[in-house]
């Protein structure tokens, strides 16, 4: 096998339509040749978050010339590439389809290898695009679809240690935005405006914080912001309070949860110098990452973020899944399809709807 792999990355699981060229360089990490992500802000705002049909049409519209345009900044041409990755799962089908299926056709057309690559894998390997980390690492992923912890124990090879049981955190943040009228996309704003609140002027509820281990849970939360918002009557200093009483509380949760995280992660791999990767869109917040960053200190594990271009949905990180699976000879036919739901341990329990008991 060649030695330093290059693969163009595809990306249109959500609201982003992104394409990458990536190479593996001798530090282990990987140069990035060109990052092109379009993001669909505008198409969405009006309606405070993601219509599908309407995010399909924009991937369709933008795919040609963002592929084109990553391909010319990168400097290299097709032939030169190794192979091809696009995101298969999870998210809305009708947005999949398009990343995957021009995927395959640029494979099928240069006659190279393809790879179908899981989202969620795309995030949790992303800090490995400037870091060289070594397995197994407890990773935090926290985005606008999930929210879990698992231990990452290899390429293809997570478990899962705990999930949310209802809302993800991206989703609990964006509703915050939302009831607060803090503007769209939710989560920036929410971090922005709370920072010129008070974080102890609401109580808000800590769901399951003593109980279900690592499991986590943001409905009631959420639902005691509505119910506090519809109180303070659009006052402007009232709801930047709410918006830092709430991140307050989802720093309290975290905190709490990934010290349970960390002993069951410690406790199954028996591994000495811990390590956590928090990945995934939320990632970005600042007050979050300031947050488990003191509890490594106090804990005695090291914590690792990637940078802030690599926690949105980015096509970069789909690239060096791409070259890590390529690697590993994990490619695909052309017969793969897209999927909606697609857990990175299969054999997690499904952790949502009735029933459940702690
Ligand atoms: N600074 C921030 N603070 C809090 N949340 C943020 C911040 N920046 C982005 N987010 C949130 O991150 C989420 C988007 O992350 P990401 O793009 O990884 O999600 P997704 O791809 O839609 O979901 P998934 O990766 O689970 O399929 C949104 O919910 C957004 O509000
Ligand atoms: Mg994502």
């Amino acid at each position: 096998m060649k030695e330093k792999i290059t693969f163009l990355g595809i990306e249109t699981s959500c609201d982003e339509t992104a394409a990458a060229v990536i190479r593996e360089n001798e530090n282990g990490t990987a140069d990035i040749l060109s990052n092109v992500v379009s993001s669909q802000i505008n198409e969405h705002k009006e309606f405070g978050g993601v219509v599908p049909e309407l995010a399909a049409r924009a991937h369709l519209e933008n795919i040609d010339y963002i592929i084109n345009k990553s391909l010319k900044d990168s400097d290299i041409t097709l032939n030169e590439i190794d192979g091809i990755a696009a995101t298969a799962g999870p998210g809305l089908i009708v947005c999949l389809t398009v990343g995957l299926n021009i995927g395959k056709s640029i494979a099928a057309f240069a006659n190279k290898p393809f790879v179908g690559v899981n989202h969620l894998e795309g995030h949790a390997l992303s800090p490995g695009l400037e870091n060289k980390i070594e397995f197994p690492y407890l990773l935090l992923l926290i985005s606008g679809g999930h929210t879990q912890y698992l231990i990452v124990k290899d390429v293809n090879d997570y478990e899962q240690l705990g999930t949310t049981i209802d809302d993800a955190l991206g989703e609990a943040f964006d509703k915050t935005a939302k009831m607060l009228n803090l503007g769209y996309p939710g989560g920036p704003n929410v971090e922005k405006f709370s920072k010129l609140g008070d974080k102890n002027y609401f109580k808000l509820p800590e769901p399951i914080i003593n109980k279900a281990g690592c499991n986590l849970s943001f409905a009631g939360l959420k639902t005691a912001v509505l119910r506090e918002s519809k109180k303070i009557n659009e006052e402007d200093q009232l709801r930047y309070n709410l918006a830092a009483s709430f991140q307050n509380t989802i720093n309290k949760i975290l905190y709490k949860k990934t010290e349970i995280a960390i002993k069951d992660f410690k406790d199954k791999t028996q591994t000495k110098k811990v390590r956590l990767v928090v990945a995934g869109g939320v990632a970005a917040n600042i007050s979050i990452r300031e947050n488990l960053s003191s509890l490594g200190k106090k804990l005695n594990f090291e914590t690792i973020y990637p940078n802030l271009k690599f926690c949105g949905d980015n096509a970069a990180m789909i690239a060096w899944a791409g070259i890590k699976r390529f690697k590993k000879k994990l490619t695909n036919t052309l017969n793969i399809s897209a999927r909606s739901r697609w857990p990175l341990d299969e054999n997690a329990p499904y952790m949502k709807g009735p029933g459940l008991k702690f």
